[in-house]
């Protein structure tokens, strides 16, 4: 019996709060090979508020329904799936739309399980931003024992899962942001350091650091900050960018690259997934990963939830500065209309 369920959709790019709606839709019972997912959680990324106001790195078609990552439950299986039973939590595929209450996908297509008793919320970030952290610390640099790497945006939730994974291989971080009281908050991770972002970072690093080489940077924010980044690694040592946040492009002096021989780099993790990766190296990182956030190693804070039906108030609170974590959509919060 065909169900009906909510989803916050977009006709037109824009304002992402202008220009959500929230509508109901018909989901198709699962086929043969497909199941439907109840979708408990779905994070609001800064990719997708890009992509809404038309500025990502792909073009989608309209209408869509964002949302590339999420947990959810299987609510209901159709004919040949031996894999899952009613009630299993799995990872949504990123083709699926997660900002919805339900969706029919193809059971192949999973990428992970996870436990009944794992957290919802946590097991909904797998997809994008751990994998994104976990690479660029293991595919750029050969990174030994006691290293140092450092990063902007350090309180985001890349830059939490990044601190949480130099912890576990045992490389050390120093952390960038740009606001005030945040040594509390770092201490918790167990971030090694913390610096605030200025013209005089150079130096704040070295004093942090012991005067420690760096040997790679890793740069969300772009604009002058790629360039003050690149200032505190070492000779011959690599900056990877792999986000806009100023909005501006990466300024990178020749002092460093013709001087220092500092290379620039970038990440982009669809990349990796579309282009430069085999099913199984997915398979080896989204098992490796998933392990992590099962057990605790990986986690990022969520300063709130809010149900589908409250997506411009979600989206909202999405895009403003000094959050205390992620905002999630948790679409079973509220009954099926
Ligand atoms: N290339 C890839 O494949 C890839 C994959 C995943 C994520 N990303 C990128 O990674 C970045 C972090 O994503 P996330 O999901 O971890 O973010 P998030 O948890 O939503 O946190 C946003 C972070 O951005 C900071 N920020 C916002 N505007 C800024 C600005 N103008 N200058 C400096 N910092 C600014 C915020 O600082 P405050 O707390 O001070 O406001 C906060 O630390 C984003 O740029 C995202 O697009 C890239």
């Amino acid at each position: 019996m065909p169900s009906r369920a909510r989803a916050v959709q977009f006709a037109r790019f824009g304002e992402p709060t202008e220009v959500a709606e929230i509508v109901v839709e018909d989901v198709r019972d699962p086929g043969p090979g497909e199941v439907t997912i109840d979708i408990e959680a779905a994070a609001i990324n800064p990719s997708h508020l890009l992509t809404l106001q038309g500025k990502y790195g792909i073009d989608f078609e309209l209408p869509m329904v964002p949302g590339s990552e999420g947990a959810g439950t299987i609510a209901a299986i159709g004919p040949a799936v031996a894999r899952y039973r009613l009630g299993d939590r799995v990872l949504v595929p990123a083709y699926a739309g997660s900002w919805r209450q339900r969706a029919t996908v193809k059971a192949a297509d999973i990428l992970a399980d996870f436990p009944r008793a794992a957290d919802p919320v946590q097991c909904s970030m797998l997809l994008a931003n751990p994998p994104t952290a976990y690479l660029m610390l293991t595919r750029y640099v050969d990174l030994k024992p006691g290293d140092w790497v450092i990063q902007n945006a350090a309180n985001s939730a890349v830059g939490q899962y990044l601190i949480q994974l130099c912890r576990h291989y045992g490389w050390r971080t120093v952390n960038v942001v740009r606001r005030k009281g945040m040594e509390d908050f770092f201490a918790r991770l167990g971030a090694d350091a913390v610096v605030e972002d200025g013209p005089d970072l150079t130096d704040r690093v070295k004093t942090a650091t012991g005067g420690a080489p760096v040997r790679l940077a890793i740069d969300a924010v772009a604009g002058a900050a790629t360039a003050r980044l690149a200032a505190c690694v070492e000779k011959h040592g690599t900056v990877i960018n792999y986000g806009m946040l100023s909005g501006e492009p990466c300024h990178m002096p020749p002092r460093e690259t013709v001087f220092r021989n500092v290379s620039l780099r970038g990440f982009w993790l669809t990349m990796w997934l579309r282009e430069y990766s085999t099913r199984h190296d997915r398979e080896q990182v989204y098992a490796l990963l998933r392990d992590l956030i099962v057990r605790g190693v990986l986690h990022a804070d969520v300063e709130a939830t809010y149900p589908i039906s409250r997506a411009r108030e979600a989206l909202a609170h999405a895009a403003r500065g000094g959050r205390a974590g992620k905002i999630v959509f948790a679409p079973q919060s509220e009954a099926l209309p």
